[in-house]
């Protein structure tokens, strides 16, 4: 006689029928994206660690070569570039200055690499003296409509030195239209824009804020970034993004947002990332390096997580221990 009840177990008795059954496919190499720090600086082996981020560092030009060859050698495909220009103002310029730091980046890199993807974070906090990511006006207000011509310069010039894809990150209404149609009076008309469309204003972003000294000086993001509360609200903005034009979206913070992962996966055609931030990562570090997790399953098991809740790509600080590790291939 049969039971009442569900044999689940039947499918997981050994690896081989486990293999058979798993719907969502192991990482691969080519769903990673590696983000590194470039800074703007004369010593070309400067190199410092970012103590809320270990195992990241700052990088100056010559020391990204150096990293970036152990991690293509390792299998990296993609990296997307932040960059800490030497100077900061109120108008941005080192975001979008023929030889800024990032474009200099991807000149290097692109040169060295061809065959290396290259994405550039757009974003105007780390070159703005007051760290929000648009214009400020006295009294402290992010002004969005004269901020996209800033934003869409950038994007110009990163696609001019090289990129392979644009990501915008600053949350500015209209910031995707705008930066595909400057691309396309430049003649920049193949390169893809990943927009960041649901981007939560996150304490998970702190240890970034020190990695990028992009903290703003005063008050917050909460004016452009998106309510923590409000899941309807990334579906407006997925779809938003894609009427625009985006070629493919992000959602970040991940790990604690991947119930509007899947829902934007199924509320949108277009490739998703999942960016898993740096507070994810910081927290999954320290309590490895405590002993208190197994720090590479847990790292694994976040990943595939993300995967399957919708995300091809992945944007993780994680992707060149994973690659060496040979835990990803
Ligand atoms: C820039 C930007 C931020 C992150 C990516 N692009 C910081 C912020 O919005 O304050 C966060 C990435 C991370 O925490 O790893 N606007």
């Amino acid at each position: 006689m049969s039971p009442h009840f569900h044999r689940g177990r039947r499918l997981r008795w050994n690896a081989q029928v486990r293999d058979m059954v798993r719907e969502t496919a192991p990482l691969l190499a080519e769903d990673l994206i590696m983000p590194y720090f470039v800074v703007e600086t004369d010593d070309q082996s400067f190199r410092k660690e970012i103590s809320a981020m270990p195992g990241q560092y700052q990088l100056s030009l010559g020391e990204l070569e150096k990293q970036v060859e152990r991690a293509v050698d390792n299998g990296l495909k993609a990296v997307i570039l932040f960059g800490i220009p030497a100077q900061k103002d109120e108008q941005a310029s080192g975001a979008y200055a023929e030889n800024g730091i990032v474009q200099e980046a991807v000149r290097r890199l692109k040169h060295r690499w061809p065959d290396l993807y290259v994405v550039t974070d757009v974003c105007l906090c780390e070159y703005m003296s007051h760290g929000h990511c648009g214009i400020l006006t006295p009294g402290g207000a992010v002004l969005n409509d004269p901020t996209l011509p800033l934003l869409a310069k950038t994007a110009v010039s990163h696609a001019a030195a090289g990129a392979d894809m644009v990501a915008p990150s600053d949350m500015m209404d209209g910031r995707v239209a705008a930066i595909r149609a400057a691309l396309d009076e430049s003649g920049l008309i193949m390169t893809p824009v990943m927009s960041y469309a649901v981007k939560y204003a996150s304490s998970f972003y702190g240890p970034f804020r020190e990695a990028a000294e992009s903290a703003p000086a005063c008050g917050d993001r909460k004016s452009y970034q998106m309510d923590p509360g409000n899941a309807r609200e990334a579906l407006i903005e997925a779809q938003a993004d894609v009427a625009e034009g985006a070629d493919a979206l992000i959602v970040k913070p991940a790990g604690p947002y991947l119930d509007i992962l899947r829902q934007v996966r199924d509320a949108v055609n277009v490739p998703l990332c999942a960016y898993q931030v740096s507070g994810e990562y910081s927290m999954i570090r320290a309590a490895g390096r405590n002993g208190w997790i197994n720090e590479e399953a847990v790292m694994l098991e976040s990943l595939l997580g993300m995967k399957r809740a919708g995300a091809k790509m992945i944007i993780t600080y994680f992707s060149e221990i994973l690659l060496e590790k040979g835990l990803v291939r």
